[in-house]
């Protein structure tokens, strides 16, 4: 990549400014003065710009437990985002990962890594989400025996893959699937004749939600978080 770019990428500076500081000499390349902007480095090269080593960034992980009434989106004209939950800082580059409806709670993941998102959200790899799901009516073993089968979702071709679920009392269970369809819980009750009241996700594959982050909080992911996502 370009020596501008590199700068302007790794130390926020925008891309006038990097070609100033390398014009003005400012700026090392495995400690060699480089004047040229278009001078090619790699993420493993040393760059300083003055006596300060500048890093190429890495990318971030973080988990977020979602309070109801945010919707997940970079951004929203009308409706307060997530994303106001976190600094400004850390806000470049960051997407969600598997959104839920402003009305769930819970486990939210959001990244700067392209690939690990894809991992998880991309049907193929078919990554599992448990949810706790409060319900309006009493859950029949039929409808239980139902969701484990698969069900036709409303608009759908195809029915859902089986999915696993613990009843936990009467009116709440806890479901987990390998799918995330629009609205895929909601529908997904519907359609064996309940109503979901309150939907709230717990874990990811195997992560879960930390149990120590309050409402509204978030914290980075641990590399054993990271990688078994991976
Ligand atoms: N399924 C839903 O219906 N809503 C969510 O937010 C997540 C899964």
């Amino acid at each position: 990549m370009r020596l501008d770019y590199y700068l302007s990428h790794a130390q926020g500076l925008s891309r006038k400014d990097a070609k100033i500081n390398i014009k003005k000499n400012k700026v090392q390349v495995n400690g060699v003065v480089v004047k040229k902007a278009n001078h090619q480095v790699l993420e493993s090269d040393q760059i300083m710009l003055g006596d300060i080593v500048i890093e190429w960034p890495s990318d971030r992980y973080y988990m977020m437990n979602k309070p109801a009434d945010l919707v997940c989106a970079n951004q929203d004209a009308e409706q307060t985002t997530v994303m106001t939950l976190l600094p400004e800082h850390l806000h470049k580059g960051l997407n969600i990962v598997g959104r839920l409806d402003k009305d769930t709670t819970g486990l939210l993941l959001l990244t700067t890594d392209g690939q690990w998102l894809h991992r998880i959200t991309s049907p193929k790899h078919e990554c599992s989400k448990t949810y706790l799901v409060h319900l309006d009516s009493v859950m029949s073993e039929q409808a239980v025996s139902e969701l484990t089968q698969g069900v036709m979702l409303n608009g759908e071709s195809v029915s859902t893959l089986p999915a696993t679920v613990e009843v936990v009392t009467e009116t709440c269970i806890r479901l987990t699937i390998k799918e995330g369809k629009y609205h895929q819980v909601k529908r997904m009750l519907a359609a064996v004749g309940n109503h979901v009241v309150s939907l709230h996700r717990e874990g990811i594959g195997g992560v879960e939600l930390d149990s120590e982050l309050a409402v509204g909080e978030f914290r980075e992911l641990t590399l054993e978080e990271i990688e078994t996502l991976r």
